[in-house]
């Protein structure tokens, strides 16, 4: 499926993801504009990205997995 980590990888924005969206590694971190109009438009992390993110370095409130973001 496409969620904004392949988007990026395919305009060439390197963002990382060792695992490939299986939702087992926090590389994608990502840190969400919260001030943006599109904010409100996503859809809430799931459980498994919510533990996913536990382990992410510098977790913030707007953090998300880029790969779990579609
Ligand atoms: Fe591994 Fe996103 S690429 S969780």
């Amino acid at each position: 499926g496409d969620n904004l980590m392949f988007l990026a990888h395919r305009h060439d924005i390197d963002i990382e993801g060792a695992c490939e969206a299986a939702l087992a590694c926090c590389t994608c971190h990502v840190y969400v504009e919260t001030e943006d109009e599109h904010w409100d438009l996503l859809e809430e992390p799931t459980e498994d990205e919510e533990d996913m993110l536990d382990m992410a370095p510098y977790l913030q409130e707007n953090s998300r997995l880029g790969c779990q973001i579609t």
